[in-house]
């Protein structure tokens, strides 16, 4: 196993940096509660790499990203690059990036927080628990795309190669074995070849884990059973587009998508990001909810199997959110800024009082 000493942080746009400084500071006292010693090199990526650069994935950044042991990524996207017809996008920075480290499987996690239950427009989030397995470096992200001569035609095409299905499929295997033993493969193999593709894959490699309850589902369905019974799902395996969707969708469960964390892993490399975006109407106010991005870093964490130090930020969080210390985005009634949040969460990794101001009550209070 590789030690975890190099991190690169990509803080990239928007709330990206506010809620960066939170998972740095959560990470720094891990660092001094387990004696360990990360070293930490930051560069662009994004809409301000495109600022100070004119290239959304800077050499510099790729370099210091395929150097680290691990890459921490913040948001990326601002307003001044959203026309998706523009040729330099802040996109192209992230889609480049997971491309060249090869982060084929982008894990991302949908938990239902108890706490939280009556805060998801979903009905019956409770008990919620499931791990979307995403293919991330395939398919119609990747494939052939363009325009016909006389523009009366656009495409993209959704291909994949056998590989590239094996290794995700057999990596979601392996977490469903971790977990309740239960996959579902969401595909649309009614119609598109690709996905009764997937199925003939996938169906092979599910006789490897014989204690495993395979299912499938098609998308459409499964975006409804999402929302009907997210409880039913352990691990969900689908391709890049549809894992896009799925887990914007999932994200309703928790209460909000700023509860989401996600892994996204390689042979070599592995990078680990909120699911969110840059929210830039939040940016600059230190108000964006830091938990996606501090539970990304646990997930960092975990895959060094530092469990303990992972389980600690779990801990810390759980104790928030059940005592409802949380962002306006889940609690508008009395809420705690984005660097206040950070500020509690060390100090619980750090076992010290824990005191903090309100926002709103403007007064100090200790919990
Ligand atoms: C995500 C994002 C990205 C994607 C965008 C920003 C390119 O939506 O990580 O889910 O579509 O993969
Ligand atoms: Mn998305």
């Amino acid at each position: 196993m590789k030690k975890l000493e190099k991190i690169a942080v990509l803080p990239g746009d928007g709330i990206g940096p506010e809620v960066m400084a939170q998972a740095i500071k959560v990470l720094k006292a891990i660092e001094e509660k387990h004696k360990h010693n990360f070293k930490i090199k930051e560069a662009l990526m994004g809409g301000c790499a495109i600022d100070k650069t004119g290239n959304p994935l800077p050499d510099e950044t790729l370099k210091i990203a395929k150097e680290a042991d691990a890459v921490l990524l913040g948001a990326i996207g601002d307003p001044k690059y959203a026309d998706p017809t523009l040729k330099v996008r802040p996109e192209q920075g992230l889609l480049g990036l997971r491309k060249e480290l090869g982060l084929f499987a982008n894990i991302r996690p949908v938990k239902a927080y108890d706490k939280l239950v009556g805060l998801s427009p979903i009905k019956n989030v409770s008990g919620s628990d499931f791990v979307i397995y995403r293919e991330l470096t395939g398919g119609i992200y990747f494939g052939k795309s363009g325009r016909n001569d006389d523009n009366t035609e656009g495409y993209d095409i959704m291909s994949y190669k056998k590989y590239e299905v094996e290794r995700i499929a057999h990596a979601a295997f392996k977490s469903a074995m971790n977990r309740r033993s239960e996959l579902c493969l969401v595909d649309k193999a009614n119609v598109l070849e690709v996905s009764r593709f997937w199925r003939e894959i996938v169906d092979e490699i599910a006789k490897e884990y014989p204690s495993v309850k395979y299912t499938q589902l098609y998308i459409d369905n499964a975006a409804m059973q999402i929302i009907l019974n997210p409880a039913r799902f352990d691990v969900i395996l689908t391709a890049n587009l549809f894992g896009d969707i799925l887990s914007d969708e999932a994200s309703v469960i928790s209460g909000s998508l700023g509860l989401l964390p996600s892994a996204s892993i390689g042979e070599d490399h592995c990078l680990f990001e909120p699911v969110h975006g840059s929210y830039p109407e939040g940016a600059g106010k230190d108000i964006a909810n830091p938990i996606a991005m501090i539970l990304s870093a646990a997930l960092m964490l975990e895959q060094f199997e530092l469990n303990k130090e992972a389980q600690d930020i779990y801990d810390a969080v759980d104790y928030c959110m059940d005592k409802s210390i949380m962002t306006e985005d889940l609690n508008p009634e009395v809420s705690y800024s984005c660097s206040q949040l950070g500020d509690i969460i060390e100090s619980l990794i750090l076992g010290e009082d824990i005191k903090v101001k309100s926002v709103k009550e403007g007064s100090y209070s200790i919990i």
